[in-house]
């Protein structure tokens, strides 16, 4: 018995062969039902007590050796048998590769830029942390204005020793990169700034602590009202249609005196009314007006010689009429199924 198990082992390993029949006929031959393994452990019964483990754990060695033998033809053979079989659909689609898509803030600070850009507006940018000069004193703005409360402001700790108007904090607009424009270029000047801007608001549907701001500033000789109007009908009908109306409610702002909101006739209703522009055909896009003196003369600007316009909108508030957006949050969150919708525009 010691010897057929020998000379079994041998036949085991120096078998060879890569045809999956010839695997088989092997595996029946030492490990089917009636195989040489099954049939030595019958005869393994009629062994004597003194041979039992010697012989055992050499017929136990042999079976595993067979097991293992057939497991590393089979999973050699097969990959190649597999690829053989393969046979490639040169019909079938590729993958998409997708394309992914611009915010919708992006594509319409983009529109904006445009727009402004063709009436001949350069780009101003300046920095979103700003000293209270740029941000406030310079553009007017009385001690106790509440908009320098710290209700509105995110004031950043002082420099010790800092006077009041070297205080730190967040730009709330950025009419403060119009000041460094002044102080740094003589008029004729004709300058927009977006830029983020921040203010110390509860975030909900309507508002948010950050945002984006789109503002303009044109001084020149002979810059009248008349001027602020056209412009901005200009940018109304290229932004919302040429449809558009554009009115006009007096405000106030410390830098601009008249002072102005500007409303256009409602996109979505056209005018006869709906939820958006609350029944009224009206919707408040922007605030404006003729740049205080006190502004152009806290910037070197010769008031008598020169006259000018600014104007500021939210970039939110624009896309959010421009594509029926009600919730400010949107375009924040990066929810893929909210930005997918932006996909066409660009
Ligand atoms: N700076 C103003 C704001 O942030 C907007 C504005 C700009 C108003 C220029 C008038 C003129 O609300």
């Amino acid at each position: 018995m010691k010897d057929k198990i020998k000379s079994f082992v041998e036949e085991i390993s120096s078998f060879k062969s890569d045809d999956s029949g010839k695997i088989e006929a092997f595996r029946i031959k030492f490990l089917g039902k009636k195989g040489a393994v099954a049939d030595l452990f019958n005869d393994f019964k009629s062994v004597a007590k003194e041979d039992r483990k010697e012989i055992g754990i050499a017929l136990n060695d042999l079976k595993n050796k067979a097991k293992e033998k057939i497991e590393n033809l089979k999973s050699s053979s097969l990959p190649d048998k597999k690829a053989s079989d393969k046979k490639e659909d040169f019909t079938m689609p590729g993958y998409p590769n997708e394309l992914g898509s611009r915010h919708p803030l992006s594509i319409v600070r983009k529109q904006i830029i445009d727009i402004f850009s063709r009436m001949g507006f350069t780009l101003s940018y300046g920095p979103e942390i700003e000293d209270d000069w740029h941000n406030f004193s310079a553009l007017n703005f009385p001690e106790e204005h509440p908009a320098r409360d710290m209700q509105d402001t995110f004031f950043i700790e002082n420099k010790p020793g800092a006077t009041p108007e070297e205080q730190i904090a967040l730009r709330t607009h950025t009419s403060s990169v119009q000041v460094r424009v002044m102080e740094n270029s003589e008029p004729p000047l004709r300058t927009i700034s977006p830029g983020r801007v921040f203010r110390n608001e509860a975030i909900s549907a309507r508002a948010h602590c950050i945002f984006h701001q789109v503002e303009g500033l044109y001084i020149n000789k002979d810059v009248s009202f008349a001027d602020l109007k056209q412009t901005l009908l200009h940018f109304s009908r290229e932004m919302f249609g040429a449809d558009t109306k554009i009115r006009f409610r007096p405000s106030y702002f410390p830098f601009t005196e008249p002072s102005a909101e500007m409303d256009i006739s409602c996109n979505i209703c056209g005018g006869k009314g709906c939820n958006i522009c609350k029944y009224s055909g009206w919707v408040e896009i922007l605030g404006c007006g003729m740049i205080d003196p006190n502004v152009l003369g806290n910037n070197n600007i010769d008031s008598k010689k020169y006259t000018g316009f600014a104007f500021g909108m939210g970039i939110e508030r624009i896309t959010m009429l421009k594509y029926q957006i009600d919730d400010l949050r949107l375009f924040f969150e990066n929810d893929a199924r909210f930005l997918d919708q932006f996909k066409a525009a660009r």
